[in-house]
């Protein structure tokens, strides 16, 4: 295996960078340049950014706020042109708008949030291979979905009574998504995303069916949008549904800015992180999908038909429907631990629903999709340390399941440790790789070791794929990607609370002698997360979301002044904006 890599990028790896460092860090002979920001305009017709009038209109015109799932996929074989599809997770008030004297002018910055969330497609372009990437203001492709733009529900429970509102009778139309954290580019080309934290947008019944399972409660939402929009109030007639409309992996065709996105009830519903797609050498589809919460699962879902191959029009109509019917399962692992952590075992993918029909006992097929983890939980699936990225290896197919933390496993009243989630008080995270029966994608059996028990450099426990030299102290490891090496890439979401460095990316092979051997390539500035990320190491360049900077400011008194800087120390005064945007990053060599 390892003769047959190839060297990747070459860098020199930097160190870890102190918490509370509003800088964004690459190494040495390498540059970074925001690509988009948060308010940049997008259409011909975008007013320009300006924070200190919020306008819903202007923003749904304008780039969004906090991108995690990114993907910048070229569109011609020069390498010239691109898209660049990302999700706009959620906001934060605070350190966006001005604090309102009145409430009519507080509705419309909650308007305005609701404009920051969803998605946006933007057609970037470039001299040549290997230069930044600058985005077309006015492109053709350029899009943007927010909470109100229309989703379709396709597969089994679309059209369900639980899924009817007094707006849509026919449960067959959402508008909308937000929450959206990790996805995947499908080989069809469209982009899948988890609608994850949904449950921040609602006040609820807490004893409805799947209120307590998912997190709803009749407490003011965190994000209020109920205030001026009623569906956001479930405990309001005609809306008690509302809800379940929500925590679908939603498919998105960037190529076609005037298609309807759709929600996949197949796939189930949960605190979808995202969701990623592994076709079989016999045309077998799969998505691997984990459920973003402490002590919740990870899944697989098997597509009933087969992938066409091609670029006609009838073969991407076909491999659009692939997640609209199949089987969906859920996962059990048993083991023993070893030595160092050097756990492995065995497990199978648990059918939750079977040719169309539900296989869990006490529940209708519309009820395993819409209350899947109470599905999950009748079957008794292992409960998992936060599954957040779960992303088949493209060149080898095994699954890299990334557990971020848990810090209530082992605690009283909780599930204990396992072998496949070792540490109890799990604050920096772990990482699990899969190895399916015979390689089958569509397997029920499977064996898996511990690839990574993340943590400080030295700290007790943790476990770098037999690797025993020096090691990039990691914690919290959530978004991952490959490169043309074969190397992994992980992205972390929380390092300043658990090991008091700044999030960060790392690079780390998956083979030969250097398994485990984990380098740091970038870090990003204070409070921010990093996602994406996107490798194209052939390109030499690395793509990150830079999300939430200086999240745990305020507008008087701003953390982060990431990615433009220049207002750094300035005071603020009318139109003069300093504080962080949310911004995707490219790093290339100097
Ligand atoms: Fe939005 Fe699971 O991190
Ligand atoms: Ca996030
Ligand atoms: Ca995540
Ligand atoms: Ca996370």
């Amino acid at each position: 295996e390892a003769a047959s890599l190839k060297p990747g990028l070459s860098f020199s790896p930097i160190t870890s960078v102190a918490a509370d460092q509003d800088a964004f860090t690459v190494p040495k002979g390498f540059r970074w340049d925001p690509i988009i920001r948060w308010g940049d305009p997008l259409f011909r017709n975008s007013p320009a950014f300006d924070p200190s009038k919020p306008s819903a209109k202007a923003q749904a015109l304008q780039f969004g706020y906090n991108n995690d799932y990114l993907d910048i996929i070229e569109t011609n074989g020069r390498g010239t042109e691109a898209l660049l599809v990302c999700n706009h997770e959620y906001t934060n008030r605070a350190i966006m708008f001005p604090p309102t004297e009145t409430a009519e002018a507080e509705a419309e910055v909650l308007r305005t949030l609701k404009a920051a969330h969803g998605f946006a497609v933007v057609e970037l372009e470039r001299r040549r291979r290997g230069d930044v990437w600058s985005y077309v203001q006015g492109a053709p492709l350029n899009r943007r979905i927010t909470a109100d733009t229309p989703f379709r529900f396709t597969g089994p429970a679309a059209g369900s009574d639980l899924l009817k509102t007094q707006d849509d009778e026919h449960g067959a139309l959402a508008l909308g998504t937000f929450g959206n954290c990790s996805g995947g580019t499908t080989p069809w080309g469209t982009v899948l995303s988890g609608e994850e934290n949904f449950n921040g947008y609602f006040k609820a019944d807490p004893a409805a069916r799947g209120s307590k399972r998912y997190g709803l409660t009749n407490a003011a939402s965190t994000y209020g949008w109920e205030k001026i929009d009623p569906r956001f109030d479930a405990t309001a007639a005609g809306y008690a549904n509302e809800p379940h409309r929500f925590g679908w992996i939603v498919e998105i065709d960037p190529t076609d800015p005037r298609s309807t996105p759709v929600k996949h009830t197949a796939m189930g519903r949960m605190k979808h992180e995202g969701a990623n797609i592994r076709v079989d050498g016999d045309g077998t589809v799969v998505a691997y999908m984990g459920d973003d919460e402490k002590f919740d699962y990870l899944y697989k879902f098997v597509a009933k038909n087969k992938f066409r191959k091609g670029d006609s029009k009838a073969a991407r109509k076909h491999n659009k429907q692939l997640l609209d019917e199949g089987d969906l399962y859920v996962a059990k692992f048993t083991g023993e631990a070893q030595d160092d952590n050097a756990n492995l075992g065995s497990g199978q993918w648990i059918p939750l629903t079977k040719n169309g029909a539900s296989v869990v006992d006490g529940f209708t097929l519309e009820e395993v999709l819409v209350f899947t983890r109470e599905a999950a939980d009748a079957v008794k699936a292992t409960p998992m340390d936060r599954c957040e990225d779960v992303q088949p290896d493209p060149k080898t197919g095994k699954l890299y399941v990334v557990c971020t933390n848990n810090d209530a496993r082992g605690t009283t009243g909780k599930p204990a440790t396992d072998a496949a989630n070792p540490r109890a008080v799990n604050k920096n995270g772990h990482i699990i790789e899969i190895t399916e029966r015979r390689g089958r994608a569509d397997a029920t059996k499977f064996t898996w070791d511990l690839f990574m028990v993340c943590g400080d450099e030295g700290q007790a426990g943790t476990y770098f794929g037999g690797w025993d030299g020096p090691v990039a102290p990691i914690s919290c490891p959530d978004n991952i990607a490959f490169d043309s090496a074969g190397n992994l890439w992980i992205a972390t979401d929380g390092q300043p609370s658990s090991i008091d460095r700044n999030d960060a990316l790392f690079r780390v092979p998956l083979h030969g002698r250097e398994r485990g051997h984990l380098v740091q390539f970038l870090a990003v500035p204070v409070e921010a997360e990093t996602c994406g990320p996107v490798v194209h190491d052939q390109d030499g360049s690395v793509f990150v979301a830079v999300q939430h900077p200086g999240e745990d400011g305020s507008w008087a008194t701003q953390n982060s002044y990431f990615p433009d800087y220049v207002k750094a120390g300035a005071k603020p005064g009318k139109g003069d904006w300093r504080g962080p945007r949310p911004a995707v990053v490219q790093v290339t060599r100097k």
